[in-house]
């Protein structure tokens, strides 16, 4: 019989989205009458229609594939140099970053969990609790981790408290770890980092030969210009840091599926040998072996994203979703509840109203509201007692989802 990657027993039932989903069915099935009042501000998924100038390139592209002289089959797996070149020209210009540095994939989630596949066991790893679920369940089948402990916190994992004490800003590690994970904006607490909290993050990376990954999927909901977008703003940062970004929520690609990673050729890792490899090498390997590329009428899309027009409408979207924020801050606010994010990033992280779990609150909301929202529990341990708002909606849903919290808060 063939056996199995039994690190996957080590993991809690189910993904978390996944999870509320059964619940929200489980809901609507015992509810009926109640069902079409669900307003979904759980997993971070955008509403808003894909932008003109995304949609007329795909249809172009598409056009072209219907012509024998400019039809494509496979692509190049890096992605085709229009849309890396047009990548570093507009988010990385100035910053040292060339073409052949930028990955093309199909989604930063898979990205961050594919990026493992490139360094060895034994590896001491940093996550920030909460955090991103994909970071840690992806250690977890890899065999990084031991077993989880009844708070779902696992053997073998260094975790960095975010906490209000903090401002949901992890401190540097007390001892030394190979691999970090930072996310900023964060998900799902809607935290940035300051400039000097990064370049502490990047000495500590260069003092302690340590690989940050840097997962800057939100980048383009900071409003604050005096927080970077990138890692790479940072000084050093090339030498010590990969960065992956995402098309899905600032251009509305959830449903498209287009991202891509940045890896200089500067950061590297070492073999057993003690010889340092660049893990450009191993990534580029990795994609061209186990990937083969995004479809190019989604480049296409994702190119119109840099266009003028594909900017304007990137802005207003982005303008769209942080009037939500806007709007969920002071509506969670005046319900008396301490509130971080929202200022920066599309998730307004709140507390839950005294003596309550995360997992309470979720099914307060639901019950009585019919509003979903992502417990904080769910993103780790330092996450109980707390409940992240998507402000990914329309803004009929988001101001009818302030009534409502006032209605159930009071
Ligand atoms: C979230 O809600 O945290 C995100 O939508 C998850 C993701 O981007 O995969």
């Amino acid at each position: 019989m063939a056996s199995i990657n039994s690190n996957f027993l080590k993991l809690k039932a189910g993904y978390l989205f996944p999870e509320i989903a059964r619940r929200v069915k489980a809901f609507s099935d015992a509810n009926p009458d109640k069902a079409a009042r669900i307003i979904r501000c759980g997993i971070g998924d955008v509403t808003e229609p894909l932008p003109a100038a995304v949609r007329n390139a795909m249809h172009e592209a598409i056009d072209e594939m219907g012509v024998r002289e400019s039809f494509k089959g496979y692509g190049p797996e890096q992605g085709y140099e229009f849309l890396r070149q047009a990548i570093v020209d507009h988010e990385f210009a100035g910053l040292g970053i060339s073409a052949d540095e930028v990955f093309i994939s199909d989604g930063s989630k898979c990205d961050t969990g594919n990026i493992l596949d490139i360094f060895g066991k034994g590896n001491v790893i940093a996550i920030t609790d909460p955090v991103y679920p994909v970071y840690v369940d992806t250690n977890v089948m890899a065999g990084n981790t031991g077993d989880a402990d009844e708070k779902g916190a696992y053997a073998g994992l260094v975790y960095l408290p975010c906490n209000a004490e903090n401002g949901f800003v992890a401190d540097l590690p007390q001892e030394r770890v190979d691999l970090v994970y930072l996310c900023f904006p964060n998900n799902p607490t809607g935290a940035v980092a300051t400039r000097a909290q990064l370049e502490a993050w990047v000495n500590y990376a260069k003092e302690n030969d340590t690989v940050i990954f840097f997962d800057a999927a939100y980048q383009a909901f900071v409003q604050d210009p005096t927080v970077p977008k990138s890692i790479f703003e940072i000084e050093g940062a090339k030498d010590v840091a990969i960065e992956f970004r995402s098309f899905s929520k600032n251009g509305g690609f959830t449903g498209v599926r287009c991202a891509y990673v940045v890896i200089p050729k500067t950061v590297s890792g070492k073999a057993e040998d003690g010889t340092r490899v660049p893990l450009h090498q191993l990534w580029s390997r990795r994609h061209s072996t186990k990937f083969n590329g995004a479809s190019y009428p989604v480049q296409k899309g994702a190119a119109a994203i840099f266009s003028e027009q594909g900017q304007a409408e990137v802005k207003a979207l982005v303008e769209h979703y942080m009037g939500n924020a806007k709007l969920l801050v002071a509506a969670a606010k005046s319900a008396g509840l301490a509130v971080f994010g929202g200022e920066n990033a599309p998730y307004v992280w709140v507390g839950c109203p005294a003596g309550m779990t995360s997992w309470d609150m979720f099914d307060k909301m639901l019950g009585e509201a019919q509003v979903v929202i992502t417990p904080g529990s769910g993103f780790g341990a330092a996450g109980e007692g707390w409940f992240r708002i998507s402000a990914f909606n329309s803004r009929a849903n988001v101001e009818e989802v302030c009534r409502r919290l006032h209605v159930v808060l009071g």
